[in-house]
């Protein structure tokens, strides 16, 4: 039964968020809510030596100013629960913990006042003498000296030789700069003063229950009398999966003045926290002469924190794509005077597919070979890393459909040889890949007599159209109008979810519905058999279904009874079911999504401008559940892929160890003038191995790719192969 999955549906949230109705962490008011703001570090490494704070207090309406010398106990940083996303290695940075400086920008002190201006200024008077240790912020400078990492793909055969003996070969060096999320809303936290010890925390997380866990084990508190409340989420894109400062710091305030207290960074302030690790990819691909690929070696050194490794495996997609019997991968973590690296959109495979989708290029040119034609003669229908046959992949026909709706055969394929009046036009191409993940979630229903439903998840939206996925799927299963649906979401009372994130909440929450709707519709068969005369005396729950508010038979849907009289005269008024999902992964099979992108770049020589005119992102990801955010999602993907390729760039200055551009001004993104035509296909995939519904999830898929199809179609428009990201006009002239 599905009248809903899948369709166009508008966000159900949509009215509540263009009206402002929508409350967002920085927006919820309590009686007494004092406002409070970060004092900055303003070196890189070192110690404080002395905060004089007697200015700031001299000013009226300042509260208090909290530092690491007059803040309310904090458990030992190795002690404590690190958090569900934290690295497995190192103890998570926590603000005020003493006088050690790890990373300019710092948070050292907390202003608190009767309101945020008087906070704001305050924190400008607070005198703060240090004693300064060199600081290395600069990974060409730590890359002979990284830690080496063990990769999860295990080598295939001998790539060194299999590259030394290789016909045709191509090594190249690949580099990606810091970039930073810049999410619309501000990290920001509303602490409420509930009495009897009892604090609501509004955040803007990507996991309420992941900071509940957190913030309880660092100050000590019962988890009853923690409530943490994220209803809705202004874009975060990794950058809330783990608690962050302003959290922390806002229920230290709390606690410490026994009154509510708001934070909220300022947008300068949203770059002292993770990023995008800056890394240096080295690929050497070798082939024989007619195109089979014979070797993949992928090198990469990323950056992490001096307090904890953070990394991911960007190498290990390299492995994994394409048919190539010798692979061999390393990956090293260099520690620098920053903050931890994160998870950022399409984490690892962005980065890492970008190095290898480019050296794929390259090597094609050096074959004489069309790329997609490169790409298709070493398609792989399993996993090259593990040898598991997928759960479904048809990116051969993301190829076919994409290639068709760009127009690929009419390429000519020699570099400088297209153009439209005085620019280049280059054309490019590349593959994308991503996990199709699953974890393990509770979903609770409660059906009442008059036909209307909640469902209830501990889960976020972080923009991506949870809500309104949530709510088609319950209404199919439920065989309600949609309008008779109710979500719950963002809210740690509310029954068990992980942090939203690695594309798997859709996945995982809208199997879990299946699963509760399922108990729910047992109740209500019992409930059915019992009345008198019951046209459902025999069936079993295989039998029935729901459906237009009705209980019915598969086979002949007269035979049905309404809920509300099910209800009725078994005497309830309300059925509630709340059922947790795991899934099975019974090692079989592997679960990606795949995507084939089409980029379409128009270069003005002279002056160096490069304009994005085209973009076709043809996307495998099982079952499509809402046609509208789902096209949403893919083409976000493909705006920040542009990002990647031209634009974002995170410049420290490395004798300070400070960033640079921090500020939406400085730190491109792109903007509407830099979009043109992106169309989105969403190839058939019927995949029911992976999940019942046969989900695989769509939040990262969109990005991945898109800047190595980006940088190939700039190739082929100018014979200038840039290697390091963002591909900026100087660099074109260069
Ligand atoms: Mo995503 S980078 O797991 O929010």
């Amino acid at each position: 039964m599905t009248s809903y999955i899948g369709t166009p549906t508008s966000r159900v949230d949509g009215r509540d968020k263009v009206t402002g109705a929508a409350k967002y962490a920085g927006e919820f008011v309590a009686p007494d809510l004092a406002f409070a703001s970060v004092v900055s570090s303003t070196i890189a490494k070192g110690r404080i030596a002395s905060i004089d704070v007697s200015e700031a207090m001299k000013v009226g309406g300042v509260i208090a100013v909290l530092t690491h010398k007059n803040r309310p106990p904090m458990a030992d940083n190795d002690k404590a629960y690190k958090d569900d996303v934290a690295p497995e290695k190192g103890s998570p940075f926590r603000p005020l913990y003493d006088n050690k400086i790890m990373f300019n920008g710092q948070p050292i002190a907390l202003v608190v006042a009767e309101d945020s201006e008087t906070a704001r200024f305050v924190s400008s008077l607070i005198r703060v003498d240090y004693e300064e240790e060199p600081h290395v912020t600069d990974l060409y400078r730590k890359r002979d000296d990284a830690l080496a990492l063990e990769e999860p793909a295990k080598p295939r055969g001998d790539a060194a030789k299999a590259f030394a003996a290789a016909a045709v070969r191509h090594e190249g060096e690949y580099y990606v700069p810091i970039e930073h999320h810049n999410p619309m809303e501000p990290y920001a936290s509303t602490v409420t003063w509930d009495g009897d010890g009892k604090l609501t925390v509004y955040d803007k997380t990507q996991g309420v229950q992941n900071v509940q866990r957190y913030v309880c084990s660092i100050f000590d508190l019962k988890p009853e009398n923690v409530r943490v409340m994220s209803p809705f989420v202004g874009g975060a894109f990794g950058s809330g999966l783990r608690p962050q400062y302003q959290v922390v710091l806002a229920v230290l305030a709390a606690l410490a003045l026994k009154r509510s207290v708001r934070v909220v960074l300022t947008r300068q302030q949203m770059y002292s926290l993770g990023y995008r690790p800056a890394m240096i990819q080295r690929i050497e691909l070798g082939a024989t002469a007619n195109g089979t690929l014979n070797a993949i070696t992928h090198d990469a050194v990323t950056v992490t924190a001096q307090y904890e490794e953070f990394h991911r495996h960007e190498t290990t997609w390299s492995g994994l794509l394409y048919k190539s019997a010798n692979a061999k991968y390393t990956h090293k973590l260099a520690r620098l005077d920053l903050p931890t690296s994160c998870d950022m959109r399409g984490p690892s495979a962005t980065t890492g597919v970008y190095a290898l989708e480019s050296a794929m290029d390259e090597l094609a040119v050096a074959l004489k070979l069309d790329p997609l034609e490169f790409r298709l003669r070493c398609y792989s229908d399993r996993d090259q890393n593990t040898g598991l046959p997928y759960s479904s992949k048809n990116l051969r026909e993301c190829y076919r459909q994409g290639a068709e709706a760009f127009g690929w055969d009419k390429r000519s394929p020699e570099p400088r040889s297209m153009c439209d009046g005085s620019e280049l036009v280059g054309w490019g191409m590349a593959t994308g890949i991503w996990e199709a993940l699953q974890v393990p979630i509770t979903v609770r229903i409660v059906l009442t007599a008059n036909g209307h439903a909640q469902v209830s998840c501990a889960t976020s939206d972080i923009g991506t159209g949870t809500y309104t996925i949530i709510t088609q799927v319950a209404a199919d299963m439920l065989g309600l109008p949609l309008e008779s649906i109710d979500i719950k979401l963002g809210d740690s009372t509310l029954p068990q979810s992980p942090v939203e994130g690695g594309s798997w909440i859709a996945a995982s929450v809208s199997n879990g519905i299946v699963t509760t709707c399922e108990a729910v519709r047992e109740d209500l068969l019992r409930l059915a058999k019992r009345m008198p005369d019951s046209p459902l005396a025999n069936a079993t729950l295989e039998d029935v279904v729901l459906s237009d508010g009705k209980i019915a038979s598969k086979q002949n849907r007269v035979r049905a009874v309404s809920i509300a009289d099910a209800m009725r005269h078994g005497g309830v008024d309300r059925i509630e079911q709340e059922k947790s999902t795991a899934f099975k992964n019974d090692g079989s099979h592997a679960h990606n999504t795949h995507s084939a992108i089409f980029a379409e770049v128009k270069v003005d020589e002279q002056l160096g401008v490069i304009r994005v005119t085209r973009i076709v992102s043809a996307v495998a990801a099982g079952r499509i559940l809402n046609a509208k955010t789902a096209h949403s999602q893919v083409m976000g993907g493909v705006v920040w892929g542009i990002g990647v390729a031209l634009h974002e760039e995170t410049l420290i200055d490395h004798h300070f160890g400070r960033i640079m551009n921090a500020n939406i001004a400085e730190y491109h993104v792109p903007v509407n003038a830099d979009v043109h035509d992106i169309q989105v296909i969403f190839v058939d995939e019927l995949d029911d191995i992976v999940n019942p519904l046969g989900v695989k999830g769509l939040g990262e898929i969109g990005i991945v790719g898109v800047p190595a199809a980006i940088a190939n179609a700039i190739y082929h428009a100018t014979g200038k192969r840039v290697r390091d990201l963002p591909i900026t006009l100087d660099k074109l002239q260069r």
